[in-house]
């Protein structure tokens, strides 16, 4: 089984019409995750990022959702064309500042001190430990 560096959890949640709150899927979600796999093929990087659909990641306000793990990064209002562009940063290491929602807006709160990554559990040895 592939052991996946990134994951794009890509909000796929469906309400039925004329739901107060909307949903990702009448905004193009599924298009949305079908181009992130497509381009992730293209680079090569099958093995290594997946994009996953997911249920509503509770953002329904601020367009299709995306959240990136490692990394903890939450992207709204997400577009077809912005496809590119987020996995050209996913590749740097950086972030679609322009996209990234902040942590205040998501939770209501702001971000602990020392950043999110705070908050992230330890790092896991190189090496998987052996069993006695
Ligand atoms: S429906 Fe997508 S975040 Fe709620």
């Amino acid at each position: 089984m592939a052991k996946f560096l990134h994951h794009l959890f890509v909000c796929e949640n469906v309400r039925p019409p004329g739901h107060p709150k909307g949903c990702c899927s009448e905004k193009g979600s599924p298009a949305i995750r079908q181009r992130l796999k497509d381009e992730i093929d293209a680079r090569g990087w099958r093995k290594i990022v997946r994009a996953n659909a997911a249920g509503c990641l509770d953002q329904c306000e601020r367009g299709v959702t995306v959240v990136v793990y490692p990394g903890n990064v939450w992207y709204g209002g997400v577009t077809l064309e912005d496809v590119p562009e987020i996995l050209d940063s996913l590749g740097r290491g950086e972030v679609v500042e322009r996209l990234a929602m902040p942590e205040e807006k998501i939770t209501g709160r702001a971000a602990p001190p020392g950043g999110l990554l705070a908050c992230a559990p330890p790092p896991r040895p190189a090496e998987p430990r052996r069993l006695p």
